[in-house]
Parts: C-alpha cells; structure tokens; sequence
C-alpha cells in the first residue's frame, strides 16, 4: 500500500523542496542543532541547516515545524539540552533506548504543550522526574521506565488528565503513590489511564484508598519490587477493567480485601513475599485468571480452599509457604490449561492423588518440604517432574524419580529454527533464519512483566509471538528469532530477540532501528494476549561504518592485507586516472550548462549530485541506437521518444526528449538527481543522462515485457490519471468514516479488509499530490514525511492537519489502546493494513 502511495507521489508531485535553502522554521532548526552539539555519535546526515527538507534521520516535520523525534536506539550520547524547548510544535519524542543519555531532565521539557507521546524509556537520566511534566497536557503516552530517576513522583502528573499510559517503572523512585488535595492534583485524577506500571522502584509508604475508583479503566497495576506498606486498599476491587495485578515484593500486610473476587476480569494476580496476613483469599468466581502467585505471606493455616476445585482458567497455581494442610483436591490438576503446580513448603498431608483426568499441558508439580506419606500415581496419567523431596513418602522410597529434586523435563525451551547446514558467522553476526546470511541482527531482551502461562516450551505460543513481532515490523517469516525463554529473579518472563537485516541488506539502518524501537517502546506493538504488558531492552547497534565493534585479530590481520592489496590497487587507478583525464575533461564541459544557469546560491549551480548515476555524451547516445534509428524506438509520446540501446554489454532505455517539451536546466538537473536517489522494485532505475548539443536525455535500466513502455511514456497514464483523480473527486464523501465514499470504485482485496486505518489520511495527500498545478501540489519531502507520520503516528493522535484521532483509530469513540485486547479481531488486522515498513525512508537515499 505504501508503495503505491509512493509511487503516485513519484509521478505527480512537483521537487523543488530539493533546492529551496531550508524548510525548516528556523527557530526549530537552532533548537535541533542545539541538541545535535550536545550529543555524540549523532547520524551521519544530520549535516545540513535544513532537517525537515533534507530528512534528518529520525525527525519528523509538518508545514516546516518538527512535529516529531524518533531518536530510539541511535547511541546517541551526551545530556538532553533545555533547547528541546524551543520545538513548540513536538507531538511525539522517543529517545528510549540510547543508554548514553545521561543528566537530569531539563524543566523545559514542560514548554512542550503539544506533546502526546513522550518515551525516555532505557535512557540514563538522573534525579527528579521534573514537576513541569504536569504541564504537557495533552500527553497520552508518558515512558520514563528503565532510567535512573530518583525522588518523588511528582503530584502534577495527576494533571495529565489524558493520559493512557503511565510507566516509571525500573527506576529509583521513593515516596508514597500521591493522590489528589484541595491543594494539589494526585494520580487518583488519571481517569483515562489504564496501565500504572510503577515496578521495581523504591515506593514506600501506604496506598490510599483514594488512589482508585470505579470511575477508572486501570487494566495493569504494577506495584511489584517497591517497599509499598500498609494494607491493599478495598478501593482496588472496584476497578472493572482490571486484568493484571502485581503487588508482590512488597511490605503489604492486612488482609486481603474480601471483595477481590468482584476482579471478574482479572487474569494474573500476584500478591507474593508480603505480609499479608487473615484468611487465604477467596477467588471464586473469577473466571478469568490464569496466574496467580500467593507465596510467602502469613495467612491463617488453612486446607485448600475452595476455589482450588473451581477456578479452571488457571494455568499456574503457586502458593510456597502458605500454610495450607489437609490433601490437594485432584480435581485442580484436571484444569485444562494447567501448566504449573507450586505448592512447597506447606502441610499438605495424606495421600497424594492426581486423580483420572490430568490436564495435558500440566509439566511441573513441585510438592517439595510437605507431609504428603503416599502417592497414587498412574503412570500412563502423568510423565512430567513431579517433586516430593521432603515429604514422608521420600524417607523411605528415596530411590523412586519423585523423590529427585533434578527431574528431566521432556522439553527444551523454545528456540527459532535456523536455516540448516549454513556456514558459521563471523564474531558479531549472526545467521539470518530466512537465509544462510551472516548479518547484523538488532537485538535485546524482550521481558514480559506478566505472562498468563509457565510454559516456555510451546511452539504455538512463540510462533504466534515471531508472526505478530515481523507482521508489526513490517518485515517477513523469517526476519525475527526468539530463543532462551526463561522466568527471571523477578519472575518476568524474559525472551532474547532478534530482527534480522532482509532482502540482502546486512545491516538496518538509524532509520529502520527508530522505527523499532519505537513500536516496542510506545507499544503499538501487541504481543498476543497471553504474553501481557512487555518491555524491550536492545543491546547498543552497530550502524554501518560506525566500527561500533571491537576488532579481533583476524580483522587486524584482514585490515593489514587489505591495506596492501589497496596500495597495488591505487597504483592501477592512477594509471587509469590519467587515461580517464580526457574524459573527465568532457564531463566538466557536460555540467556547464547547469553551471551557467545558476544564478548564485549555493545549491542550485554546478553538476548535479548524482548516486550510481554517470553523464553520457551525444555521440555515445548516438552510437549506442543506431543513429536513433526507427528499429530502436520502443516508444513515444508528447514528451518524445524513447529508444532501446546497448552500452558496454548493458541493455539500456533511452528516453529522448523534443523540442518544446524541454525542461530549463535547473528542473532538468533536479529531476536527475531525485531520479538517481530513487531505488525502488516498481521503479526502473536511472542510469545515467545525457545534457548537450540542445538534447536532454535520461538513461534507464531496460525493462521487457512493455514495463517500461508504461513507465516512461508519460502521456497515456496522465490522461488516464485525470479520469481517476475525477472520478475519485466526484465520490469522495467525508461523512462515510470507512471508506471515504469510495466504496464502490476500491479494490476489493482493500476494502474487504474493513475499515482502514489511516484510509482518510491517506486518501487525502493522495489528493492533494494530483492537484493541477505544482504550488498546490505538496513536494516529494512533504509526502514522505507526510506518509511517515501517519504511519507512525496511527494509534494516538497527531499533527497531521486535517486528520482527527478517529483517522488513525479503530471505530469511532474507541480510542486505541496499547493491550486493547478487547478490539475486535478484524481491526487487529486492520492495524497491520498500513504499516510503517521503515523501507519508505530508506528509499530514498541522502546525498
Ligand atoms: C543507573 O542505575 C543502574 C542500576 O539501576 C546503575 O547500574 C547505574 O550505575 C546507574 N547509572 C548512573 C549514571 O547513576
Ligand atoms: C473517582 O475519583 C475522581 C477523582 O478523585 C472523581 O472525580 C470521580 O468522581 C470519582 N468517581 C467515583 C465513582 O467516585
Ligand atoms: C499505613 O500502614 C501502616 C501499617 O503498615 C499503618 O500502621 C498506618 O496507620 C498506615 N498509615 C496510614 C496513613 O494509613
Ligand atoms: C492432615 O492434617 C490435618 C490437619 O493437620 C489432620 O486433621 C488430618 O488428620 C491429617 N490427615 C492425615 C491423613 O494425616
Ligand atoms: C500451547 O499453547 C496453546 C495456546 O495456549 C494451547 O492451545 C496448546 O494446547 C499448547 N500446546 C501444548 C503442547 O501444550
Ligand atoms: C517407613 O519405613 C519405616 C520402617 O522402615 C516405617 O516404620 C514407616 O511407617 C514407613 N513410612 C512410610 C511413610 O511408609
């Protein structure tokens, strides 16, 4: 789809963005260089004064104001400086992932007042999370995870009334959870929040009542690794949405409220190492949970309660250290998705029974320090470890496998399979799964902070999580590797990833690694839902000719001779050099005519700027097709002919233009350098171009099969082209939200789609590209960016003029939410419709 779009951009919009001097609002343009010289190791093209026209990597511009920085996993490093400001504009910042940014948060990042989406997350900031934050409100998104900031958290985030997602998570921040005063705003006041992660930090104190209510839509709670005390505040279980809850490592004590049970969609439930205490919570009737933790607490010795025999969601049932006694009901091991039993450390007494029916995915039941004397075991029933070290019925049968603390699991964790019988890589490579190609892969630790399962073993599942990760990132099968699945000391469950350069590239770009780290970080990304609310730590990338790597001494040895073979090499040049001076001679009279009609300036004069691409003669030309002769025309139009030629063994196309359908010098060298920096499948590639004796000539690639005929003779798609853009003018209809109005002129293979997101915005630069004339039309830049932006920014909304949230979102009213797994499935599909495939950017190379 985007290819397409590009391709329309390609035909009808007008390029003089290429040569105007900036495009950037200068007080933009200071606020960027500004930052750029506080930080190394920032991109390579960041070099000119003008980001927005000549696409700094990573920044996102509308109507000359940069409206957006997508700076994740660029290295960058340095400190953020108060410069960032003066983007009055910004709506989204990502800075996550650079572990080299250090210092403080500057206050000024509160001037930000259009700011939605602000991601610092995997950065090294230091001291307070500034009060100033309160001010940006109209923020949706707020990641300041996995930094480390330290003090309170300040009430004015209470301010962010907007707010959906809240993540401090991974820091050192201290205090109690504020909540609202008559004299100060507090988190009790996020009523559209619905992910409070606030884990492994160093929170104290009570939570109060006030912190939530049933105005709320909190769906995850993550209070795990803090020093929270007092009780669990009743106010929780009146949270409707509620699905993931961890309170666990904490200094909790009390009972537990009485009315948790009303969490009627609550999934995982983790309340483990506190000190709690009263009776063992009732969870009947919560159909909906699959894990729940409940070790190390100091309820009232009790038998098994009830809800043992009838919660049959559960996957996992721990509960180490929990007083309980009496026999285990055999009917819990005949829940169908059970996977894990963890019951050490308890008086379970009498005869161990696991009962006829025995839950198919069930592969660990840990029974370790019990009393249990006896076991019924059938053992056709059940194969996996089962653990009795420690019970009476071990004193005397020591020899038996239950008794064994090591057991044999049948399985090993998941790993992606490679591709067989490929070479081994060098250091620092790896081999991409699609292919035997040793490239550079960029990869981290995916940590899934509450998986609803135990089993890392289940292809299904971590086959479902590769599909969703490359369709997401808009590669392909085989373009992403998980493998050493494990629960951690935080009992997180953390996966290594790998993404995997494609289509012969050994590398990702700057580019292509924001716009990962961006998916991962801002969570447009979902995992499917058993995998819960994750997080994604990449390991520092090596770009291209950074050196980001230590050199071994093969490379050494490998530098030294290549060093050697240059020398000879260079000998050879110099010779050729000489030979080559006549005609490097021609090719300075060639770029004269450009040279002359410059006026001044210093973009506009001397030879164009050219990639891959090379100045032919006439008399080549000439030579090449016969003298232009009749046999070798292949095609023709108002513009002129083209002709078919071979050069030096390459078969090339030859596109001639007329007399009166010439351009002036200046559009002419324009047009050749954009064509020389377009490298598209759907394009036929420049190779070259011819600029004397009164002709202007563009060199092609030869395409059989007509290709190029459609590709080059201009006259029949334009006419074509303006049928379409009128018919499509007389149909379009605001007021139909799916489809624009456009439902009946679509291709079916899109439309039967559903409702597209991001169709409108689409379809609307589309229009404004096929505009008469060139000042209406946006630039090649403009569409880019455009494209990018809408592509990035769909989900929460944005910038781009005329485009509300609903523009980007599922269906009218619902705001789209990260884990909003309640979206009906189609619109989960719909999302991929039009991907960010990072592949946009990288079309078009900087000079
Ligand atoms: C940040 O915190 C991590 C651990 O939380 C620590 O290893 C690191 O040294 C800290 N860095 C700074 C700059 O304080
Ligand atoms: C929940 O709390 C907020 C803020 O304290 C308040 O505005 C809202 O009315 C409360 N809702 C209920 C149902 O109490
Ligand atoms: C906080 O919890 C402790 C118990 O850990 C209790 O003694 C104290 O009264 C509570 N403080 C407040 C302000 O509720
Ligand atoms: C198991 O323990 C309970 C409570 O301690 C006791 O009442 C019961 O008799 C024990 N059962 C067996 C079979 O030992
Ligand atoms: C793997 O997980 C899926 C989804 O949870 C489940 O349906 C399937 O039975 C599991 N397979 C095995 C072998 O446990
Ligand atoms: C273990 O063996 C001893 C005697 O060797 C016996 O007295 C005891 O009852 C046995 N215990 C169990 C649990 O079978």
């Amino acid at each position: 789809m985007a290819a397409i779009q590009l391709l329309i951009c390609l035909l009808f919009c007008s390029t003089p963005a290429l040569l105007v001097n900036s495009l950037t609002d200068a007080g933009d343009v200071a606020a960027l260089q500004s930052l750029k010289g506080s930080w190394e190791n920032s991109p390579p093209n960041w070099e000119s004064n003008d980001p927005c026209g000549n696409q700094w990597d990573g920044v996102g511009c509308s109507d000359s104001r940069v409206t957006s920085l997508g700076f994740s996993s660029m290295n960058l490093k340095g400190t953020l400086s108060g410069a960032i400001g003066g983007l009055s504009e910004l709506r989204s910042l990502d800075l996550s992932f650079n572990p080299d940014l250090t210092g403080p948060l500057t206050a000024r990042i509160g001037d930000l007042k259009k700011l939605n989406i602000l991601i610092l997350a995997g950065c090294s900031f230091t001291g307070s999370v500034p009060d100033e934050i309160g001010n940006l409100a109209q923020l949706t998104l707020l990641a300041l995870n996995a930094n480390n900031f330290s003090g309170n958290i300040p009430p004015s985030l209470g301010k962010l009334t907007q707010l959906d997602w809240l993540d401090l998570s991974d820091n050192q921040i201290r205090g109690s959870l504020p909540v609202s005063t008559d004299s100060q705003p507090g988190l009790d006041l996020l009523l559209k929040a619905e992910h409070f992660h606030f884990n492994k930090n160093q929170l104290s104190g009570n939570i109060s009542e006030q912190l939530f209510n049933s105005s709320m839509v909190l769906k995850h709670i993550l209070l795990d690794g803090n020093q929270i005390n007092g009780n669990i505040p009743e106010s929780i279980t009146l949270l409707p949405n509620l699905q993931v809850l961890r309170l666990d490592r904490n200094k909790l004590s009390g009972p537990v409220p009485a009315k948790l049970n009303s969490l009627t969609k609550l999934g995982e439930l983790y309340l483990a190492n506190n000190a709690l205490n009263g009776a063992v919570p009732d969870l009947t009737g919560m159909t909906a949970l699959n894990y729940v933790d409940l070790s190390n607490n100091n309820f009232d010795p009790s038998e098994p309660p009830n809800w043992f025999s009838t919660v049959d969601s559960l996957t996992t049932l721990v509960m180490e250290n929990g007083n309980l006694q009496g026999s285990i009901p055999a009917k819990l091991f005949s829940f169908p998705e059970l996977q894990q039993v963890k019951l050490k450390g308890n008086l379970l007494n009498g005869s161990l029974d696991l009962g006829n029916i025995i839950s198919q995915q069930l592969q660990l039941i840990d029974l370790q320090d019990n009393q249990i004397s006896s076991v019924n075991l059938d053992p056709s029933g059940y194969s996996n470890p089962l653990i009795l070290v420690g019970n009476p019925v071990c004193s005397n049968l020591s020899t038996k496998s239950f008794c064994q603390l090591q057991q044999p699991m049948k399985t090993t964790p998941y790993s992606t399979s490679l591709a067989k019988n490929c070479k081994p890589c060098p250091p620092n490579r790896r081999i991409s799964p699609a292919s035997c190609d040793c490239v550079f892969p960029y990869d981290g630790n995916l940590i899934f902070k509450a998986p609803s399962f135990r089993d890392v073993t289940n292809a299904s599942l971590f086959n479902a999580l590769e599909r969703s990760l490359w369709l997401k990132l808009g590669l392909g099968p085989g373009s992403v590797s998980l493998d050493s699945p494990h629960f951690d000391k935080d009992d997180y469950l953390d996966v290594r990833l790998a993404i995997y350069p494609y289509s012969g590239k050994k590398y990702f770009s700057r580019v292509d690694t924001a716009g990962f780290g961006l998916h991962l970080s801002k969570q447009t990304f979902k995992p499917p839902k058993e995998f819960g609310p994750y997080l994604f730590y990449p390991f520092p990338y090596g770009f291209e000719g950074t050196g980001g790597t230590k050199l071994g001494i093969g490379v050494i040895v490998g530098i030294t001779v290549g060093t050697f073979i240059l020398l000879l090499a260079l000998a050879g040049v110099a010779i050729y050099a000489i030979r080559q001076k006549k005609r490097a001679e021609q090719a300075i009279e060639l770029s004269k005519p450009f040279a002359s009609w410059a006026p001044s300036g210093k973009d506009s004069g001397g030879a164009p700027i050219l990639k891959g691409a090379r100045w032919f003669s006439f008399d080549e030309l000439k030579k090449c097709t016969n003298n232009f002769s009749d046999t070798n025309e292949i095609g023709s139009g108002g513009y002129g002919k083209v002709y078919r030629g071979i050069l030096t063994g390459q078969e090339i196309a030859i596109k001639r233009a007329q007399q009166g359908s010439m351009q002036g010098a200046h559009e002419f060298k324009t047009e050749i350098e954009l064509l020389s920096r377009v490298h598209h499948n759907n394009l036929v590639g420049l190779v070259g171009f011819c600029f004397e004796q009164g002709e202007q000539m563009l060199v092609y690639e030869f395409m059989p099969n007509g290709t190029l005929r459609e590709s080059l003779s201009a006259t029949q798609p334009i006419e074509k082209g303006k049928y379409i853009v009128r018919e499509v003018r007389m149909v379009m209809n605001k007021t139909d939200e799916h489809h624009y109005g456009l439902s009946e002129i679509m291709d079916p293979s899109i439309k039967n789609v559903g409702h597209l997101i991001g169709f409108a915005s689409f379809l609307e630069l589309a229009m404004r590209c096929v505009k008469e004339t060139a000042a209406e039309r946006p630039t090649m830049g403009d569409c880019v960016r455009e494209i990018e932006t809408i592509l990035q920014n769909d989900g929460v909304g944005t910038d781009s003029a005329a485009s509300s949230a609903t523009d980007f979102g599922t269906s009218k009213g619902v705001p789209r939410h990260p884990y909003n797994e309640s979206l009906p499935r189609k619109e989960i599909i719909d999302s991929e419709s039009f991907e960010y495939s990072g592949s946009i950017s990288a079309t078009i190379e900087p000079k």
